[in-house]
């Protein structure tokens, strides 16, 4: 077997739309040569139909157990949450050398630099491209423009179930309620919601953007508007004055970092997007801005990119070497106070609205 086929063992904890989709995937993927042998699956509940025959693998309840049982190459932790269990696995497979592949943006945003610390004293990769917009590589792509260019600003569209209620609102004039209702209809939004309409979900996955942009961390507490207060009059107005209303997570080198709804000039591609896709610019001094679109939510979407992580974990094991985790070392990062961001701002149907430059 050539080198470039090695295949490593992976273990896989949280078994929701995201890890089913995940392994069906690797199943395909092997039957063209195994590159992951899954050594390991751990969810709360045994017993339910995902799609695949569990009865296949080995199953654990706990992450932990399956970790210090099986000693994988690679740990896979799509279980969420800043702490409990899915902190205390991921510190420990850090700690052994076991590299990490994470889609928990509460972790990582929450914990950077503690994980990014644990990762460069074990050189044991950690990667969680799924972290942030779901299938678009947004973490490779500004960790490439952030390490030879300046970024000037990184503004996005992170949350799909708040574009979703704007754009409803906006396309069928219906009010907040009734979009939002819909948007859990569609299985877009949290288990809570409100992680979503107020911005927090945004919130964590501006805070991974703004640590790779400018190397700085701030812990949970940016100032977060969300949707919840949007009319369908601030739309109509909005729309008269040339711009789209859209919930962005944006950060810039003046040290600003917040999520609001932003006025978006109509002529500008995060304006055009609609439904619950999901969209990055990456404004930078040479090679000026760009934009990624695509999904940035469902299991399937959001495997694939889960999957791209592990196949840089298994070239790198193939072959040598480690990427820092946050595209500098953890002694760089700054924990710093994050400022309140002093953009112009419009006033419409009583509110103040950013307007996006
Ligand atoms: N509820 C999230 C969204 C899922 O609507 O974008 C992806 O984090």
């Amino acid at each position: 077997m050539s080198k470039k086929n090695t295949p490593i063992k992976v273990a896989i904890a949280g078994l929701g739309h995201v890890g089913a989709s995940l392994v069906k995937q690797i199943e395909a993927l092997n039957g063209d040569g195994v590159r992951f042998e899954i050594s390991g699956l751990s969810a709360r509940s045994k017993d339910k139909d995902r799609g695949f025959d569990l009865s296949q693998y080995s199953f654990f309840t706990c992450p932990q157990e399956m970790l210090e049982a099986q000693q994988p190459d690679l740990y896979v932790e799509l279980v969420g949450g800043a702490d409990g269990i899915a902190r205390t696995s991921v510190e420990y497979a850090l700690a052994k050398g076991i590299a990490c592949v994470s889609a928990n943006k509460a972790l990582i945003a929450t914990h950077a630099q503690n994980l990014a610390k644990l990762s460069e004293e074990s050189a044991a990769p950690f990667f969680y491209e799924a972290a942030v917009a779901g299938s678009i590589p947004v973490i490779a792509t500004l960790r490439s423009l952030a390490a030879t260019d300046k970024i000037k600003s990184v503004s996005g569209i992170l949350n799909g179930t708040c574009n979703f209620i704007l754009s409803k609102m906006e396309v069928e004039d219906c009010v907040y309620e009734d979009a939002l209702r819909q948007a859990q209809e569609l299985g877009y939004a949290e288990a809570d919601p409100h992680f979503d309409v107020a911005g927090l979900d945004a919130g964590f996955k501006i805070q991974i953007l703004a640590l790779l942009a400018f190397g700085y961390t701030s812990s949970a507490d940016i100032f977060c508007q969300g949707v919840e207060a949007v009319t369908p009059q601030a739309i109509k107005e909005a729309n008269n004055q040339g711009f789209r209303i859209r919930l962005l997570g944006r950060s810039d080198d003046a040290g600003g970092i917040a999520v609001a709804p932003f006025l978006v000039p109509k002529d500008h591609p995060l304006a055009g997007i609609t439904g619950p896709t999901n969209a990055v610019t990456l404004d930078c001094e040479n090679a000026g801005p760009q934009t990624l679109i695509g999904a940035g939510a469902g299991g399937q979407a959001t495997a694939a990119a889960v999957l791209t992580d592990m196949e840089r974990v298994r070239a790198q094991k193939s072959y040598g070497g480690y990427e820092l985790p946050f595209e500098m070392s953890c002694e760089k990062i700054q924990r710093r106070k994050p400022l309140r961001p002093q953009w112009e701002c419009l006033r419409i149907d009583g509110q103040d609205y950013p307007v996006y430059r």
